[in-house]
């Protein structure tokens, strides 16, 4: 018995939501398979950046998963896990999240656990921890809900889920950055006026999308004053492009913890937008939209 899914890209933070928000997208993705066997976590992954992922059951976000499940449910059986990798790895769109949160839904589905939701971002989030050094679940939790959602708490974890529906462009610069350390550049502690900065602006967000008011989203996702800031730095051209393209589109930020950006395009502008993203990184670039999450093939 075997369960195939693919599990979607996600942007992270969306500027001012750090380690809260995420949007799920439609692509790129990653396809899983997990199949009943005889005994043990075996993995395979190939595709985009494979020979990048350690297949170790203990440092692959979908192995660990796969392992605690296991224990915690008691399952007597091995698990074969096949990862083919659409997405990227350290592109900032949720690689190892895709293979944990993919992992994590397809367990559920193999052995019938009837774990809510929830629960699958909590494992998915297990797999988040070794990558990136905190069960940040900003992505897991869009790859398993779809649409937009906001980490509301960690521990206990609380997450809450709009449905949306929006295009997106995201660029992959060919820039390597370590979400480990481009979290460990960030300050400890921020000023009382960029908190108040960044609640209002992710408040407008919010509001936006009740309002279905993209550009409301773009422009008070441009507003981080917290994080953005200083990730600008890791990734070059980052700067130019956001100059050169303010008027093709509604918001520009970095996806999760780059190098990728993503990008809420204004009507018509698409091939403008492509132009330049290709003049100043000459890179992919996905033209996508809000996706449902993962889906079982
Ligand atoms: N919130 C996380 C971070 C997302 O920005 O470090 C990583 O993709």
């Amino acid at each position: 018995e075997k369960i195939k899914v693919i599990s979607p890209a996600t942007s992270a933070n969306l500027g001012p939501g750090y380690d809260i928000f995420g949007l799920a997208l439609s692509e790129p993705y990653d396809t899983i398979t997990l199949s009943r066997s005889g005994g043990g976590i075996s993995i395979s992954v190939k595709g985009e950046g494979a020979n990048k992922i350690p297949t170790d059951v203990d440092k692959n976000t979908a192995g660990v998963v796969v392992r605690e499940i296991i224990k915690d449910f008691n399952i007597k059986e091995g698990v074969k896990i096949e990862i083919e990798k659409g997405i990227r790895p350290g592109s900032g769109l949720g690689s190892s999240a895709a293979s944990s949160a993919g992992a994590a839904f397809a367990m559920n589905e193999l052995f019938n656990l009837n774990l809510s939701k929830l629960e699958l971002v909590k494992y998915a989030s297990l797999g988040e921890s070794i990558s990136a050094g905190f069960p940040h679940a900003d992505n897991v939790a869009p790859a398993i809900y779809g649409g937009f959602t906001m980490v509301v708490n960690y521990n206990p974890l609380e997450v809450l889920h709009i449905p949306v529906d929006f295009e997106v462009v995201v660029a992959l610069p060919d820039i390597e950055v370590s979400t480990k350390k481009a979290r460990e550049i960030l300050p400890d502690s921020i000023s009382l006026r960029s908190m108040v900065n960044n609640v209002g602006k992710a408040c407008g967000m919010i509001y936006s999308l009740f309002k279905k008011d993209v550009e409301l989203f773009g422009r008070c996702m441009m507003g981080d004053s917290v994080v953005e800031p200083y990730r600008s730095q890791l990734i070059p051209g980052y700067l130019e492009v956001k100059e050169k393209i303010k008027d093709l589109v509604y918001g520009i930020t970095i996806s999760g913890s780059g190098p990728g950006v993503i990008i809420i395009p204004k009507e018509g502008k698409i091939s403008r937008i492509k132009e330049v993203l290709d003049e100043v990184w000459a890179c992919p670039v996905y033209h996508t939209k809000v996706g449902t999450g993962i889906q079982i093939l």
